[in-house]
């Protein structure tokens, strides 16, 4: 998109504002789905935790996606966006049984990512598929926080329990339709991958009547030039290259399934936020925007560095800047960062914000979540309005005591 164009629509919706370019989405979408062509059941089920509106949902539904989602909740908002049941994949980590009986009573494909919970549900369901996330214990992702795979983590079955997983399997003749891993975020070395990827083929010769072989997702994308980032062509060419001689050694038709998130929606989105204050200290140059944590928390949460750029004043003289939100509290986005020239009252961008972004969005220091707009042939279309202080009352009581 360009700038005149971001330009443009922060006067015409306000800001705060999150902007999604659907050409950009599109592209991910087939670059994703040309890189694995050669497999001929090929699914990609786009984690909607990254962003989660409902035209979005609808727009990858439209591009032939499915869904994989962690919550009750985003289970409905898939359906509400059009998605058919089997098409949406649920992979929980540590909710309540009620729970998952609830959406598996809907029809969705279950994912279960813990011993008792799969006891528990092959003796209560022995009929309905079940798929297993194993923790295939390797180390990927760039931050802690994303860090999903190894041996301390919180998700998946180890790969050493795999014969207490069979031992339930055979006691209570459950049926095991998938199996699954998610590495974590980030995946700078695609040979890491592969690695994981052997070791889920493994465990996968444990299970007789699998559908489908799920390799989760953790693609790395490019925050600024230069930056490092899953080479998806080179991983499509590999692993469709082993997952067809797996099928082959296996002897029955599978699905090679993928979940991502941000490599879907990440570059498509754009954060505008108003700059204003300019404040001098005795240190460094604040730019004091309109907009906090409360609006975009990865830069606090995971140290993620957004590019930032001034699109009031592009070709502006660039200096150092560190830029800041308003929340009573440290709130930084970018610390001595060299941006155009900024005056108060410009319009900041900040680039890679459709994923985990709004999605993370909060209503602290009882702030309005911004605005979403979809940028579709030229043309920007509101799809979620700006929060009004009735948002903020709806489910509040006042008591007279
Ligand atoms: C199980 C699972 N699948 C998929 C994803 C999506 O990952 P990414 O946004 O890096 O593609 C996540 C992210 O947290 C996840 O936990």
């Amino acid at each position: 998109m360009q700038s005149t164009d971001l330009l443009k629509l922060s006067e015409e919706f306000g800001n705060p504002l999150y902007i999604y370019d659907a050409t950009k989405i599109e592209q991910q979408y087939h670059r994703l789905t040309d890189a694995f062509s050669k497999v001929p059941a090929l699914r990609i089920n786009y984690a909607m935790k990254a962003l989660s509106n409902i035209t979005i949902l609808h727009l990858l539904k439209n591009l032939g996606s499915g869904l994989d989602t962690v919550s009750l909740q985003e289970v409905e908002l898939g359906l509400h966006a059009g998605f058919t049941p089997d098409k949406i994949i649920f992979t929980p980590n540590g909710v309540s049984f009620e729970e998952i009986e609830e959406v598996a009573k809907l029809g969705v494909q279950i994912n279960i990512d813990n011993l008792s919970v799969l006891e528990h549900f092959g003796t209560k369901y022995p009929k309905t598929p079940v798929c297993i996330r194993i923790n295939p214990h390797v180390m990927a992702g760039g931050n802690e926080n994303i860090s999903v795979g190894h041996i301390d983590s919180k998700f998946g079955i180890s790969i050493y329990q795999i014969p207490h997983i069979i031992r339930i399997v055979e006691n209570t003749k459950m049926h095991i339709n998938g199996i699954h891993m998610h590495t974590g975020s980030d995946i700078l070395d695609i040979e890491v991958f592969l690695y994981a990827a052997e070791i889920l083929f493994d465990a996968a010769k444990n299970f007789k009547q699998l559908d489908f072989l799920d390799f989760g997702s953790g693609f790395k994308v490019p925050y600024k030039k230069g930056d490092i980032e899953t080479n998806i062509e080179e991983l499509g060419k590999k692993l469709s290259k082993r997952f067809l001689a797996f099928e082959k050694e296996y002897g029955r038709k599978l699905t090679l399934a993928f979940e991502p998130g941000k490599f879907l929606v990440s570059e498509a989105g754009y954060f505008l936020a108003k700059v204003n204050v300019i404040k001098q200290t005795t240190s460094t140059v604040f730019a004091g925007i309109d907009s906090g944590f409360n609006h975009l928390i990865r830069p606090m949460f995971y140290g993620s560095q957004h590019v930032i750029e001034n699109i009031s004043n592009p070709k502006g003289k660039e200096r150092f800047y560190t830029v800041v939100g308003y929340i009573c509290e440290t709130d930084t986005f970018a610390n001595n960062r060299k941006i155009a020239e900024i005056h108060e009252g410009d319009v900041l961008c900040f680039r890679n914000a459709g994923a985990y972004c709004f999605s993370m969005a909060s209503n602290y220091n009882s702030r309005f979540k911004p605005a979403e707009v979809l940028w579709k042939d030229g043309k920007g279309y509101l799809i979620r309005e700006r929060e009004t202080m009735d948002d903020i009352l709806k489910n509040q009581i006042l008591l007279d005591f």
